[in-house]
């Protein structure tokens, strides 16, 4: 399976910043082994999706509506057609700053399908409820309520990211991310048969170029969700690095 390393840049970048879109896109060309995203603000899509080739260009969210009274919403269909070739859904942020549900983030990566873009689903357990003994429980609940029941691997990827992990510098043990990864694995495959097989296992949370070779080298890890390391591409580059040599 081809890993797929995708960046995550949250709300940062102004048009300025396009510089270092490109400077990221030119640096992942060295590797066309490894599949290379940046969900970038929806701002900045449209004029990076024409200019970089070598690495596709994504949004955070989008909304379940094709269109109508959503004040503030992005629809999918307005992702695609800005050029956006995939979509974040169900990011933790979103899921405690925003309220999102399963149900929400179902109807969410349905819209991204129907608008012919992929979607990469979001799961991840708190910090209190890994310590009272349920990550394991409250992810597999999580993938159940917020897959749809058509997901293949080729447009939907499932991101891995404990919380306490993200944008803290703390990351979870090989064998904690290796049980983990198996129990998402075993459940796709529950569900959607070989095709579950098919369907990449993200991991996200403080993943950087140290600790990324290790990261991917685990089994039923198919690439990365990042985020403070995908803003230049110095950062980033060595990520992708070691993806192509997992
Ligand atoms: P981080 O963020 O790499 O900065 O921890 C990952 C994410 O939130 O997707």
């Amino acid at each position: 399976m081809r890993k797929l390393i995708a960046g995550n840049w949250k709300m940062n970048g102004l048009l300025a910043e396009l510089e270092d879109v490109a400077a990221i896109s030119e640096a992942v060309a060295a590797h066309p082994s490894v599949d290379t995203a940046l969900c970038i603000p929806a701002t900045l899509i449209r004029p990076a999706a024409g200019r970089f080739a070598d690495m596709a260009i994504g949004g955070q969210d989008c909304h379940m509506a094709v269109s109508g009274a959503h004040t503030g919403c992005v629809s999918a269909e307005m992702l695609a057609d800005a050029g956006a070739k995939l979509t974040i859904v169900g990011h933790s942020e979103r899921r405690a700053a925003q309220g999102e549900s399963d149900a929400d983030i179902r109807g969410k990566a349905l819209a991204a399908r129907r608008a012919g873009i992929a979607a990469i689903v979001c799961v991840g357990e708190t910090e209190a409820e890994r310590d009272a003994g349920q990550a394991e429980a409250v992810v597999l609940h999580q993938l159940t309520g917020s897959l749809t029941d058509d997901a293949t691997g080729d447009w939907l990827s499932v991101a891995y990211e404990p919380v306490w992990a993200i944008g803290t510098g703390r990351i979870p043990s090989v064998e904690d991310v290796a049980a983990m990864h198996a129990a998402i694995r075993a459940a796709l495959v529950a569900r959607f048969g070989a095709g579950g097989a098919d369907i990449r296992i993200l991991y996200g949370g403080s993943m950087n170029g140290e600790n990324a070779a290790s990261l991917l080298a685990i089994p039923n890890v198919d690439g990365g969700l990042i985020g403070g390391a995908s803003l230049k591409a110095e950062k980033f580059l060595p990520i992708v690095a070691a993806a192509a040599s997992a």
